[in-house]
């Protein structure tokens, strides 16, 4: 296969990229022509302490191997200062994908606010001041790629990650928004939950697990999604060890009750089994807020008449 999806010309921030899996971003962009600016605080994986090394090391592997790269050792939650080094050394931001990030697990009932906070400072905060400061400048030059760094412990939860997960699932949302408000002009914005080894990882993963977990497997959905030519926008992809799928919400058909008549507590207990069944041929898949309110819209007109206002069991068919 010819590697002919190309970055020359293209500038990108990739935030955390002194190791794991924005080293990796890092390095790919690199080798394909892109202008690589390597952000990373170079604190450890709990968030404390900072050094320059981590940045400096990538840096130096995509000279080394002919790319074009300058270092950025500034926190996200100064992403005003990631941009500008990119304007400084290269003249413009085409592509940011948001990737820094540290844990602090602890269960819910030990967290502490500085816990909670900290995870959302860097993950929340962080994504947003990058794009932020990123985003005019998208919007100037009418062209964007955004890829925002969730989890699967956002999208289903995990134990001893309630910060984590709060944070990552936001980040979800901010994609969503952002893929609506950019596509006029260009911007397209996707997110990952991707599963890779790395010193995030390594504390939690067996090492045999560990072993099939490479970041570099990760990574070229990064660049794919980043590319010029690619049309996707606004949506959640799960990757790791070669695997690639695409996640979307899925509904059920629900029931509809009469929209006129009081609906009590013991009327969703006897339409429980409809109401969270997936497996009768009526699920959905809203992808926007419009398609979400189809089903409630449509059960504006779901009016029972007085025969079976009484009895739940009377009450109409579900809504289509
Ligand atoms: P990692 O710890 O190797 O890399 C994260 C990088 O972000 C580090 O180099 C760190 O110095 C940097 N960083 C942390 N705080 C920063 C800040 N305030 N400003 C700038 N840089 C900062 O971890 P890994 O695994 O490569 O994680 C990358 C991203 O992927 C993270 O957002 C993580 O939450 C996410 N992720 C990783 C998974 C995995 O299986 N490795 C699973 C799900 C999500």
């Amino acid at each position: 296969m010819t590697n002919n999806l190309r970055f020359d010309g293209r500038v990108v921030i990739v935030t955390g990229a002194g190791g794991g899996l924005g080293r990796s971003h890092a390095l790919a962009f690199g080798s394909r022509g892109a202008s690589v600016v390597v952000n990373d605080l170079g604190g450890s994986h709990t968030g404390e302490g900072a050094s320059k090394r981590a940045a400096d090391m990538v840096v130096d592997e995509i000279q080394a191997a002919g790319g074009k790269a300058v270092a950025n050792y500034d926190s996200v939650l100064d992403g005003e200062k990631i941009v500008e080094t990119a304007m400084k050394a290269f003249g413009r931001v085409d592509i940011v994908v948001n990737n820094a990030g540290i844990l602090k697990d602890v269960s819910f009932a030990r967290m502490t606010d500085q816990q909670w906070d900290l995870i959302f400072q860097v993950h929340v905060d962080g994504a947003y001041k990058v794009l932020k400061a990123a985003w005019p400048i998208f919007r100037k030059q009418k062209y964007g790629r955004v890829i925002n760094t969730t989890s699967a412990a956002g999208i289903y939860g995990n134990f001893g990650q309630a910060n984590y997960s709060a944070a990552k699932l936001a980040l979800v949302g901010l994609t969503s928004t952002l893929a609506l408000e950019g596509k006029k002009e260009n911007i397209h914005s996707n997110v990952i939950a991707p599963m890779a080894a790395s010193r995030m990882t390594e504390t939690i993963m067996p090492p045999d697990m560990l072993k099939s977990l490479k970041p570099e497997m990760v990574t070229p959905l990064v660049l794919y999604l980043c590319h010029e030519d690619t049309k996707e926008n606004g949506s959640l992809f799960e990757v790791g060890a070669g695997f690639v799928g695409k996640l979307r919400w899925e509904r059920t058909g629900g029931y509809g009750f009469p929209n006129n008549k009081a609906l009590l507590p013991e009327h969703i207990q006897e339409r429980w089994a409809q109401i969270t069944n997936f497996e009768d041929g009526r699920v959905t898949h809203p992808g926007s807020t419009q398609e979400s309110m189809e089903s409630i819209i449509a059960n504006f007109e779901n009016l029972a008449g007085d025969s079976d206002a009484k009895a739940p069991s009377s009450g109409p068919s579900p809504a289509k």
